[in-house]
């Protein structure tokens, strides 16, 4: 195909040797089919800031800090330098995640290089070696659904663990590779620790999992991993080995009843030691 002026700098670089084709495009960019020597890869265009959505809402921001606090000024104070700071920190955003995430082994796209805003990474493939179809493009036995729905829900512990949770997860940003699902799509990722709405976002993220592969599989309309595994994360707990019942009740920790009984004798205690004391103070009058 023509080479999209976009990756023409790569091509003159020798990055890429041809753009073999576009896949269906997204809300925030372009993704090619290339071939650099033998390999497929994809590169991925992110779309200029006015034309692109609602991903670089507050919410998705907060908690990301910028390199230097220059930066982060001129962000603060939106001049054009600011705003051009403010793009390059979403599209390195992206980057980052997979660097991130792949070292934490995450199943993500390899992220293997990033020049002129064109993410060049990885093409995950089916067993035929085309590029792999969404969730959204696919239908499921229940066997299958259940099968993908773990190993998905294992995927998103195993970001948790390194810190990030995806925040726009869905059937439309996790590919059926041939070895399993792929999460792919992070420029919105957002902080768990520094950032305010991670837990709220992880159980969206969690939510539409299940609602996806509860089409195939309607038992798992009755769990709650998202809940169970933001509560292990907030208490200090969560592994990426964490063993999960996809149950939530209320407070999970257990309870030692030794120590609640002698929670309750001490306030026993307390209670007639004052009703005692009451008595004396009336006594004396
Ligand atoms: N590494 C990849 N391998 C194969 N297909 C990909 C890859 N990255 C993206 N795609 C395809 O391109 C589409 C758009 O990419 P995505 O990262 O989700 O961007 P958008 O923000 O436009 O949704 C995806 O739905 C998927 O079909
Ligand atoms: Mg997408």
């Amino acid at each position: 195909m023509k080479i999209p002026a976009r990756l023409q700098p790569l091509v003159d670089d020798g990055l890429i040797d041809a753009v073999l084709g576009q896949l269906m495009s997204g809300k925030e960019a372009q993704v090619y089919v290339v071939r650099c020597g033998e390999e497929r890869r994809c590169a991925k265009v992110f779309k200029e800031a006015r034309q692109r959505s609602f991903k670089q809402a507050v919410q998705y921001r907060e908690g990301r800090r910028g390199r230097n606090s220059r930066r982060e000024r001129a962000m603060a104070k939106k001049t054009r330098y600011g705003q051009q700071e403010q793009e390059q920190a979403w599209l390195n955003a992206e980057v980052e995640a997979l660097h991130r995430l792949a070292a934490a082994g995450v199943r993500v796209p390899t992220p293997l290089g990033f020049v002129d805003g064109v993410l060049l990474m990885e093409m995950v493939s089916d067993a035929d070696g085309r590029a792999a179809p969404r969730l959204d493009d696919v239908t499921l036995s229940a066997e299958q659904a259940i099968a993908h729905h773990d190993a998905v829900i294992r995927e998103v512990v195993r970001m948790l663990c390194a810190g990030l949770v995806h925040g726009d997860l869905s059937e439309f940003n996790v590919l059926l590779g041939h070895a399993g699902p792929v999460i792919i799509d992070l420029p919105q990722a957002v902080d768990a620790a520094g950032n305010n709405s991670a837990g709220m976002l992880l159980r969206r993220d969690v939510d539409n999992m299940r609602a996806y592969f509860g089409r195939f599989a309607p038992a798992l309309h009755d769990t709650d991993y998202g809940r169970e595994i933001w509560a292990l994360y907030e208490a200090g707990e969560l592994h990426p080995d964490s063993a999960l019942t996809g149950r939530f009740v209320g407070d999970s920790t257990a309870v030692d009843v030794d120590e609640l009984i002698t929670v309750i004798e001490d306030a026993r205690e307390q209670q007639a030691w004052r009703l005692a004391r009451c008595g004396e103070a009336q006594d004396e009058e």
